[in-house]
């Protein structure tokens, strides 16, 4: 199966947020997907042992998803989530603020919850997080000023999972979005990128949407050239299986990258 880039139409259109939370994020009872206990233990490491923190964190296309933020929420004081979508962003505001048919993310907040010592309730950590998102932005990676008409200062910290890849054609636009995000970054300043390698696509519902198949040395030759110093980095063997093979990619990767002073 190989899908052709998917254009921003076919998002608008196709992007089901229910349908990608039934695919992805349901935990069969309590048991978390590979990919969230890979990117819960690993930015749980990142945000406990310090040195990743301050004001502001920008997370670039969050999608309807929070999990990404549960250990961020402990080292910054304001968050800003962000997606090209409105339907991810409306699928946000419906948890952040209660609504009725929110996504039940109580198994993922309570394994974060015990991850740090279970120092509060998980109710508790669902409110920490709600009370700093400040901000709910649309965004698109691609272009040089991403959050067009808007123009935001510099923050200390820029994460973002399983969006680069899902949104660039081929290295350049990778390399540029790269550059891009470096100007929202104050120097001294961390990207946290967390997402999978040689990746061709990913199905929601029957639409398959193309992601960018990037590789260790891609991804480390593209960081560098964008001008960051790469200061951590990890890659874990992805062994997800099903009948139906519904995303590809053989690596999950995490890496901490600083834009110099
Ligand atoms: C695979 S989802 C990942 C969502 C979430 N971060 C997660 O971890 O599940 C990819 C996300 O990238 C967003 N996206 C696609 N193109 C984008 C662009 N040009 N700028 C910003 N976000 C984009 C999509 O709307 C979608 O929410």
């Amino acid at each position: 199966m190989e899908a052709s880039f998917t254009s921003q139409k076919t998002y608008i259109d196709e992007f089901s947020p229910v349908e990608y939370f039934n695919m992805y994020y349901d935990s069969e009872q309590g048991k978390l997907p590979e990919w969230t206990d890979f990117v819960l233990q690993t930015l749980h490491e990142v945000f406990s042992s310090g040195g990743v923190e301050g004001d502001t964190i920008i997370d670039i296309g969050s999608g309807p998803t929070i999990y990404q933020l549960l250990s961020a929420c402990e080292g910054f004081n304001k968050i800003i989530v962000s997606d090209f979508l409105e339907q991810n962003l409306a699928e946000l505001q419906k948890w952040l603020k209660k609504e009725p048919g929110k996504f039940d993310w109580t198994s993922y907040i309570k394994h974060v919850c015990e991850l740090e010592g279970n120092r509060v309730s998980w109710d508790e950590k669902a409110e920490k997080l709600r009370s700093k998102v400040k901000e709910v932005l649309r965004c698109d990676v691609l272009k040089k000023n991403p959050f067009e008409p808007l123009t935001l200062a510099p923050v200390d910290c820029v994460i973002s999972c399983l969006c680069l890849e899902v949104a660039c054609k081929d290295m350049d636009s990778f390399y540029n979005a790269l550059t891009n995000l470096k100007d929202f970054i104050k120097p001294g300043g961390h990207l946290l990128l967390l997402s999978m390698l040689n990746s061709r696509y990913y199905a929601i519902g029957n639409t398959f949407f193309s992601t960018l198949p990037i590789t260790k040395e891609g991804l480390e030759k593209a960081l560098k050239d964008a001008g960051y110093e790469i200061v951590e980095i990890k890659y874990a063997a992805q062994n997800y299986q099903s009948n139906v093979e519904i995303f590809t990619g053989d690596t999950h990767y995490y890496v901490k990258a600083r834009k110099p002073i």
